[in-house]
């Protein structure tokens, strides 16, 4: 069988020398079941009443710029809600990072993390439960199709564990093989088979339903008292930066208009 199951490693991550995302075989192995159990659908509903909390948060502070019919940096507010739910889900630390950017443990975070966002329409009213969140079937694919078109990773990568032959192609041990994620979900390109959420195998997020939870969450809770705009601010086209994670080389700025 084709075993191509470790990322290349460049050796530069200093002491994440041994972060999941790079270790190999035995040590990834290790490593990996040993986070799983915090990823299970039981802890995820455990971690939502703490998301919920931070949810609320990001809402007060749309709302203060929303209420003054000003444009919103959506990285402003989904950087620190992204950060908050972590930090506090991951390390039991409440940082409030949304209203508190200089406290130190923000601003070493930052150094090490990137964030993004996403967008999409929809109206619900009344608490949002977890249960109904998950069923939630055209909101999974707006959040689906926007990482699609997307891609925060646009290149994944792989290390041949052994020669192997696929179609007459000899791919050699050791080899390299780059997934371009991106430019796969070009539609001239490609069709739905070759989705950039199929490349899925042993190395495949493990933070996939947690990251999940948390858009789904905020989103519901932006939508059922706003929509999104464009305003002239607005940067249309995106201009994507492609130097490491995918992300825009301006800001995305929207605004929130009230929900009637
Ligand atoms: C929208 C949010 C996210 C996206 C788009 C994303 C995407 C990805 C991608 C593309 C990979 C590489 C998969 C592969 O090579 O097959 C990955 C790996 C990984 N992700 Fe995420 N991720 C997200 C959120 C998260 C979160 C919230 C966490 C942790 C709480 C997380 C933890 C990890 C880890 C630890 C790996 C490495 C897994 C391994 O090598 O075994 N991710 N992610």
């Amino acid at each position: 069988m084709f075993r191509i199951t470790l990322l290349q490693n460049f050796r530069l991550n200093g002491e994440l020398y041994d972060a999941v995302s790079i270790a190999e075989d035995d040590q990834w192995r290790r490593i990996r079941s040993v986070l799983s159990p915090s990823f299970t659908s039981g802890r995820l509903k455990e971690m939502f009443s703490i998301m919920k909390h931070h949810s609320a948060n990001l809402l007060g502070s749309m709302k203060k710029k929303a209420d003054k019919d000003e444009p919103l940096e959506m990285k402003e507010f989904f950087g620190p809600y992204s950060m908050d739910v972590v930090t506090s889900t991951a390390f039991s630390v409440d940082i409030d990072s949304l209203n508190n950017p200089s406290d130190p443990f923000v601003t070493n975070i930052k150094k090490m993390l990137k964030f993004d966002l996403f967008n999409l329409s929809s109206s619900l009213l009344g608490p949002v439960e977890y249960q109904a969140l998950m069923e939630m079937e055209y909101l999974d694919g707006v959040i689906n199709e926007s990482l699609r078109l997307y891609p925060i990773a646009p290149r994944l990568e792989r290390v041949a564990k052994a020669t192997v032959e696929i179609n007459g192609l000899v791919i050699p041990k050791d080899m390299v093989v780059m997934v371009p994620t991106w430019t796969f979900t070009g539609t001239l390109i490609c069709g739905p088979s070759q989705r950039s959420s199929n490349l899925r195998g042993p190395r495949n997020c493990i933070g996939m339903r947690f990251a999940l939870v948390m858009m789904r969450l905020a989103l519901v809770e932006i939508l059922q008292r706003y929509s999104f705009s464009v305003c002239k601010e607005t940067e249309i086209p995106l201009e994507m930066d492609i130097q490491g994670l995918l992300m825009p080389k301006r800001p995305i700025q929207l605004k929130l208009e009230a929900r009637s």
